[in-house]
């Protein structure tokens, strides 16, 4: 499975890390790349994936790459089963509420959303591998 985010501080790449991990954990294999590294077209041909990203602008993904790499995947996410997580500081998710709206008008099975604030913690981790039996199930 793919897992693939855009980080600006390492919070998220951290949660990308641990959602590998416990997808890992429950014996799938798994491939945890930057958006920069990857081609929106590398997903198409994949039924279940994850998406990670930070809360940026006012409530946004992040315009310069993973904004337009989800505007590419929302092309073709239709009946694919994707996983949202990324983390935030000072607002209450509505990035992440915006994001998962926007998949499911895709057509998308949205998985499961975990968000983090700051620095993922234990709680966090638990989440991820809840996200992670969900992507797997
Ligand atoms: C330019 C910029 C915009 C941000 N906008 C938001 C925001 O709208 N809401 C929020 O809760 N946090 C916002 N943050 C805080 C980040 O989401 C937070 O620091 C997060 O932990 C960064 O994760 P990352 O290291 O994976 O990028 C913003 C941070 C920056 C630098």
């Amino acid at each position: 499975m793919k897992v693939v985010y855009w980080s600006s501080t390492g919070n998220t790449e951290r949660m990308a890390q641990m959602l590998g991990g416990e997808i890992e954990k429950l014996g799938g294999s798994v491939e945890v790349k930057e958006v920069s590294a990857v081609s929106p077209s590398e997903l198409e041909n994949e039924t279940v994936f994850a998406l990670g990203c930070s809360a940026m602008g006012d409530e946004e993904l992040d315009e310069g790459e993973m904004e337009p790499f989800v505007q590419e995947v929302e092309k073709f996410a239709s009946g694919k089963k994707i996983g949202l997580f990324g983390s935030y500081d000072w607002g209450d998710g509505e990035w992440m509420r915006k994001w998962e709206a926007r998949m499911k008008e895709a057509g998308a099975d949205v998985a499961g959303t975990v968000i983090a604030n700051n620095e993922p913690g234990d709680e966090d981790q638990e989440n991820l591998a809840v996200l992670a039996k969900a992507l797997l199930s």
